[in-house]
């Protein structure tokens, strides 16, 4: 990947529209538009409508959210807490991959920012360890603040609803946005978004004129074929955390943060998986021995709840044991 021509270009242009916008009154700005900006004309949501709020980093270093994180920036933001065992590792998990996917252009010209909505737990140090965890790369930070400040920040990025408190609520569209502060595009996303989707956004839809993006090519995604109920639902809830396979992620070339579950359907007893697919956390709360032993395994990272029902688990391990059973033939003899 050649990133250098393309960077300083961006940089330069970066730089000409600081000058610009420091320089000039607004209606000459807005003579220029049509150079610096051909499709979109200067964004309403700026420094007037962002909040520059106070915010530690997980490296204790303290950051102002519009001026040091989103101005001109192109940007993923997400709001999590480290004890939330449902949508917040699903969603980390995914944005992982997307990152990933997105190489060394995360912190140079997409960054990623994880907001904590739990302040009083989640310390710099506790967001420190969270992120090392799930073994997240440079450019994206993990940030704390003021309760009553971070609630304001959700609430203009609309990502905050009266009474969902806590991120506990069954929407889990509601806490990631991805956007572009320069010409004010944003769109709210999907953790269940297949990553190769959401890193596309954000190397080339969010980008608009600022890079052009001949090098990039997603043509690596995997081909889309309608998929059974139960695959949906793996490659949408589980696979950001979970292969199926050695060929299995290839793509993304990274280790998962769960095990590869090929073979899973062999090796467990059926009632147990089920109930683990619906209820990782209270079988792991009721010590059960194997939940133990993989918890302990796997970085102490929980596997989540992710209120399934029994027919949805059921549909998944169909399809675990479909895909067994394609790419490791028994021999009829061995079917026990
Ligand atoms: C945020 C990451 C994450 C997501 C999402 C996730 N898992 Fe897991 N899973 C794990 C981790 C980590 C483990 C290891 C156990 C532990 O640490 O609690 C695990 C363990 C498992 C196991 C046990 C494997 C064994 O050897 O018995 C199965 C089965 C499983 N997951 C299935 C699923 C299915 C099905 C989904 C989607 C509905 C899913 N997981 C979603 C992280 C995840």
């Amino acid at each position: 990947m050649t990133l250098h021509t393309p960077r300083s270009r961006a940089l330069g242009m970066h730089l000409i529209l600081v000058l610009v916008t420091f320089l000039l009154a607004s209606q000459v700005l807005h003579a220029h538009d049509g150079v610096l900006a051909p499709t979109e004309s200067a964004t309403p949501w700026g420094g007037d409508y962002f909040p520059n709020t106070l915010l530690t980093n997980q490296d204790g270093r303290q950051v102002r959210f519009f001026d040091d994180l989103i101005k001109g920036k192109v940007v993923v933001i997400n709001f999590i807490f480290t004890t939330c065992s449902d949508s917040c590792p699903l969603e980390t998990a995914r944005l992982r991959q997307v990152q990933q996917l997105l190489g060394p252009r995360v912190g140079q010209d997409i960054f990623f920012y994880s907001i904590s909505i739990d302040p009083l737990s989640d310390t710099p140090e506790v967001l420190k360890a969270y992120a090392q965890r799930f073994k997240v790369g440079p450019g994206w930070q993990f940030l704390t603040g003021e309760f009553e400040a971070v609630t304001e920040l959700r609430k203009k990025l609309g990502l905050f609803i009266e009474g969902v408190d806590n991120g506990r609520n069954k929407d889990h569209n509601l806490s990631l946005i991805v956007g572009n502060q320069g010409t004010g595009r944003w769109m709210k996303a999907s953790p269940f978004e297949n990553p190769w989707i959401l890193a596309d956004q954000l190397a080339n839809t969010l980008q608009n004129w600022k890079q052009p993006s001949v090098e990039e090519n997603y043509a690596d995604a995997p081909e889309i074929r309608p998929p059974s109920n139960g695959e949906e639902l793996f490659r949408t809830r589980c696979a950001s955390c979970h292969s199926l396979g050695p060929q299995d992620g290839q793509g993304i070339g990274m280790r998962n943060i769960g095990p590869d579950l090929i073979g899973v359907t062999r090796l467990r007893d059926p009632a147990w998986l089920n109930r683990w697919i619906r209820e990782p956390d209270r079988m792991l709360a009721e010590k059960d021995p194997i939940a133990l032993e993989l918890f302990q395994r796997f970085d102490r990272i929980p596997m989540p709840n992710l209120r399934l029902d029994e027919r949805s688990a059921q549909s998944i391990v169909e399809f675990l044991q479909e895909e067994t059973d394609r790419q490791q033939p028994l021999q009829a003899a061995q079917v026990p």
